[in-house]
């Protein structure tokens, strides 16, 4: 699905890595380890982007779909039902249950869903964003420490996901 060839990065003339080559595959499952400060939200938000200006390459196909967790936690909708189900794919727009079960998942009660989102915690507005990102249509979900925003519960349910 993606291949990386020689990927590289610099910041300014720091090198921050060279050589970076993996191949992701439909339907993978892939952890990303290192040290802190080690390149690993760059080399995420370089796959994001499909930048591989700075050398090597990104191969993608045009039509594969790759999402992280929208940053702004600014709410359009007027709750936190609507907000999910304003991401479902427009294919399915009707298939609710899937907002609800993704939200149910992360930790939200059914009194939550016609609750407005501006009501909740950051944790909690970041879980929303997590719910519309799981329930749109992406073929690659870049996630950058989940584990700072999710509860062990709800990090088994995103496992099981
Ligand atoms: N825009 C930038 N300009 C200059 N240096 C940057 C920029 N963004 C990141 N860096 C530096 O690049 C290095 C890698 O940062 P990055 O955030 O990718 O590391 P990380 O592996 O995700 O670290 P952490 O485990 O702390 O999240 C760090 O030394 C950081 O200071
Ligand atoms: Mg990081």
């Amino acid at each position: 699905m993606i291949r990386v060839t020689n990927l590289q990065k610099f910041f300014g003339d720091q090198l921050l890595f060279n050589d970076v080559n993996l191949t992701i595959g439909e339907g993978e499952k892939i952890g990303l380890i290192g040290r802190n400060g080690s390149g690993k939200s760059t080399f995420l938000k370089m796959l994001l982007e499909r930048d591989d200006s700075k050398g090597g390459e990104i191969e993608c196909h045009p039509s594969v779909v790759i999402r992280s967790l929208e940053q702004n936690l600014d709410f359009g909708a007027p709750t936190v039902l609507a907000q999910v189900c304003s991401a479902l794919p427009a294919d399915s727009v009707h298939e609710e249950w899937r907002a609800k079960a993704s939200l149910m998942g992360l930790g939200f009660e059914e009194f939550d869903f016609d609750r407005p989102p501006f009501e909740f915690s950051s944790g909690f507005k970041i879980r929303i964003r997590l719910a519309e990102t799981l329930v749109s249509d992406s073929h690659l979900l870049l996630l950058d420490e989940p584990t700072n925003y999710l509860d062990i519960v709800s990090l088994r349910w995103l496992e099981h996901f």
